[in-house]
This record gives structure tokens, sequence and C-alpha cells, in this order.
């Protein structure tokens, strides 16, 4: 199967996943990550996020990973994830920590690799189960590698999703974040925002139309 056959993961899925991708895609071009825009066929895959850890972040010490109402750079990740592979990485800063994970059906998932409990590195260990699991060693906490929704230890809030896109030339972009449980449509109408009024219009954020509106005013 090629790169553009593949599914989008379904677990977690967003119903403007398409939209999104279409979008990211775009703002690889923009970004001059790539000039041939039509040899890009975008595999997204709408996952991760990162945080800055529990304690830190209950006390509005730190940044909380997704917290940027603007889209980040895009960042190359890797030329290629086989399925059973992870790979570590940073974004969207370079002090933030982050984990891609290719799982053996072909889906591609990203998050943070900041533990929500006390902010310890998440690993992912793929003999556990048919997907793996994500693993925090210092509590022994354990998220859904398809999800990164808690499934076992005193872990408080899912790990937050790293959009990850894939270019038909097998190469990994992290492109976007989100907040921890926040939904792929609601992140990335916030780092859209304003500056992207014409991608907001078309995955249908809240107040899209109205800014266009008074824009025209
Ligand atoms: Fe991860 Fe405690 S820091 S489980």
């Amino acid at each position: 199967m090629s790169v553009t056959e593949q599914p989008a993961p379904a677990p977690g899925q967003d119903p403007g996943a398409d939209a999104a991708a279409d979008q990211l895609r775009d703002r690889i071009s923009a970004d001059s990550l790539t000039t041939r825009r039509d040899y890009l066929r975008i595999i997204a895959t709408v996952s991760g996020g990162l945080a800055i850890g529990g304690v830190g972040v209950a006390a509005g010490i730190l940044h909380r990973h997704g917290d940027s109402e603007t889209l980040p750079e895009a960042k190359k990740v890797t030329d290629r994830l086989a399925p059973g592979q992870s790979i570590a990485f940073r974004f969207p800063g370079d002090e933030d920590r982050a984990l891609a994970v290719r799982l053996a059906d072909g889906g591609l998932v990203g998050y943070s690799a900041v533990c929500t409990h006390l902010a310890c590195g998440v690993l992912w260990r793929e003999d556990r189960g048919p997907d793996g699991e994500l693993y925090c060693p210092c509590h022994e906490g354990v998220f859904n590698v398809r999800t990164g929704e808690v499934a076992a230890g005193p872990p408080p809030r899912p790990l937050p999703r790293i959009f990850l896109t894939e270019l038909a030339d097998g190469s990994v972009w992290a492109t976007a974040t989100a907040r921890s449980g926040e939904p792929l449509k609601d992140a990335l109408c916030r780092e859209f925002g304003d500056s992207h009024p014409a991608a907001s219009r078309q995955l249908g954020c809240p107040g899209a139309a109205r800014t266009t509106e008074s824009r025209r005013t």
C-alpha cells in the first residue's frame, strides 16, 4: 500500500480531519518546506501534543503544550517511520519533548512525551498489547497509544496531541499542537485564528464568518 492510500487512524479522528489535513498541507507549502504542492499527498494523523508537566502547569509556572494562539512553524520529524518504530523529537520548541509512533497497522500518532502527572518522560512499549502502550516509568502511568487517554496509574489528563502530517516521500512533519483532551477542530481553530481566515472558514470555526464580514465592511 502506498503512503497516499493509507487510511488515517480511525480512533480519535475528527470529522474535520480532511479539511484539517488540507490546511496543514497548505501550511507546509506556505512555509516553503516544499514548492511542489501538487506533489504533496497528505496523510494527516491528528494526534499528539505536548505538555510541560503536571506540577509546573498546575502552578501556572510553566506553559502548557498547545497554548499558543498561532500555528507553530512546521518541523520535519524524520525522513521515514516504519511500522513498529517510534522516534523522539522536540516540538514546537526545542525544550518540548515529543514522541511519534508508527503503529503496526500503519497508523501514525504523535504526543507530548511529558507525563501529565509529574512531567517524567513517556516511552512507547511496543510489546504491550496489539498497539503497545505509552508508559511512564516514574509511577507506572500508562496512556492509550491511539488516543493518548489515561489507561492506568496516576496521570490526571490525557497526553496532549501533536498533529503529524506524512508527505508522499514518506517524511513525517509536526505541524500543530492541541491541549490535553482538546478536539482537533478546536485546536486548529484556535491556532489558525484570525491569521488564516480562509482556513478557519473551511474548518467551520466559530466566528470565522463573522470575522470575514467585519473585514468587508
Ligand atoms: Fe508519570 Fe508520575 S510522572 S506517572
